[in-house]
């Protein structure tokens, strides 16, 4: 028989195989390639000031330490955390930034291809108020060539284009300890 992806492989095995893959600079491997599920595994420390909105669902499993989910909802942020051992399934369009601070940690993350006419973003917003500053939307096909040029547009745009048209707090832009700092300095509910 011809299978696609191949026989079953053995999960720990390939976790030792890439474990120099699921830590900085790198921090994920997908485990088969051109498949409708993309199977990935997330290792932290990682964080981030982008939110991203998936038109289709995403399968978490926190198999090892742990790590949290920022969701924002017009305006609101909200904190999901990941325990070791918790499996999430998150639905469309629940606008998310996966926090791993913890270094060895591990996360099981299953999203589906996207169907050609439906579309990814890349939001960012303010840190002391919450209001939408920049929303990039996107055919997502690759997730490794897709992505990075969005980010790198909007680490370029001037501080004009960064300022929060609410509050006049100026996006750091992918200073992330800055951006987190004045977060929970706002934002007391989410410690
Ligand atoms: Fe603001």
């Amino acid at each position: 028989m011809n299978f696609k992806f191949g026989l079953p492989l053995n999960f720990n095995k390939w976790l030792d195989d890439n474990s120099h893959l699921l830590k900085p600079p790198v921090g994920n491997q997908q485990i088969w390639q051109n498949s409708d599920y993309m199977v990935t595994v997330v290792g932290g420390p990682n964080k981030r000031t982008d939110f991203h909105d998936d038109p289709v669902e995403e399968f978490f499993y926190q198999f090892k330490g742990e790590a949290h989910v920022l969701v924002w909802d017009r305006g609101q942020y909200e904190k999901v955390h990941l325990r070791e051992g918790d499996i999430w399934l998150m639905a469309p369009h629940v606008i998310h930034s996966p926090q791993r601070p913890n270094p060895g940690s591990l996360c099981l993350v299953i999203e589906h291809k996207r169907p050609k006419e439906k579309h990814d973003a890349l939001q960012w917003s303010c840190a002391c108020c919450g209001t939408l500053i920049k929303r990039y939307e996107m055919s997502l096909q690759s997730i490794v060539k897709d992505l990075p040029p969005v980010y790198e547009q909007f680490y370029a745009t001037t501080t004009e284009e960064r300022t929060c048209p609410n509050c006049q707090t100026v996006h750091p832009g992918r200073e992330y300890v800055e951006w987190h700092k004045t977060l929970y300095e706002n934002f007391k509910h989410l410690e």
